[in-house]
């Protein structure tokens, strides 16, 4: 929301004085002075007028995760491990995952409480690309270049997929940059050559890519560059 209407909502002030206090230069957010009334103020957003606190803002909480096998990516789960369970309690308030992977895929997994920056990552719009090393149970021929570039048609969405790198690196082995996350969409991309994937691994989303220094299972919180390339 913008900051003068974020201000004048309040019950203390009027349009009036909120342009008033803009131009006088005393509010503040997130402890820097904020004048242009255009000013965003979201829900993590700490506003202060002179010394007055009017909001807190809750703590945004940017993770990632390297995904192990055998888990599955959602916030509750009445059999299976979840990748929250890979977490400590006090940090699993109100996370959600950033890009689902399937059951038995692997790599990043990038978990947070701030819907309007994992919209920006995971939204097709955005092309940012995902990485994915791809193993598969036959060979990976070299006419796949073209049909990844070109796009599949995905009946049940009625849509074709965007244009895909695919780049070959062994005969069953081959590194995939994708810009959606339709539901399965690897799988259904090698499925239509009637090649199963048999490993699947997320290696990176955009600019973040997943810590070699983090073992299957472990987290970190992202760096400051990591949360502002999104
Ligand atoms: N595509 C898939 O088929 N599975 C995943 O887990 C991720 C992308």
């Amino acid at each position: 929301m913008r900051l003068d209407r974020f201000l004048a909502n309040l019950p203390c002030y009027n349009r009036q004085q909120v342009r008033l206090m803009l131009v006088q230069r005393r509010v503040r957010v997130d402890g820097e002075v904020a004048y242009e009334p255009t000013t965003e103020v979201r829900e993590f957003s700490r506003v202060e007028v002179d010394d007055q606190l009017l909001q807190a803002g809750r703590p945004a909480r940017y993770l990632m995760l390297h995904k192990p096998v055998g888990c599955v990516s959602a916030t509750h789960d009445p059999q299976h491990r979840t990748v929250l369970d890979l977490l400590p309690a006090e940090l699993r308030d109100g996370l959600h995952i950033a890009g689902r992977l399937d059951f038995n895929t692997t790599g990043l997994m990038v978990l947070t409480n701030d819907g309007q920056w994992s919209r920006r990552l995971t939204q097709p719009g955005t092309k940012l690309p995902k990485h994915y090393l791809v193993h598969t149970e036959d060979d990976i021929a070299d006419h796949y270049v073209a049909k990844f570039r070109e796009g599949f048609y995905f009946a049940f969405e009625g849509l074709t997929t965007q244009p895909a790198q695919l780049d070959i690196l062994s005969p069953r082995q081959a590194r995939l940059a994708i810009v959606e996350g339709r539901y399965h969409q690897v799988k259904r991309m090698f499925g239509h050559f009637d090649n199963k994937v048999i490993g699947l691994h997320r290696e990176s989303m955009g600019a973040i890519r997943l810590d070699p220094c983090l073992q299957p299972g472990e987290f970190r919180a992202l760096t400051a560059e990591e949360i502002a390339s999104v």
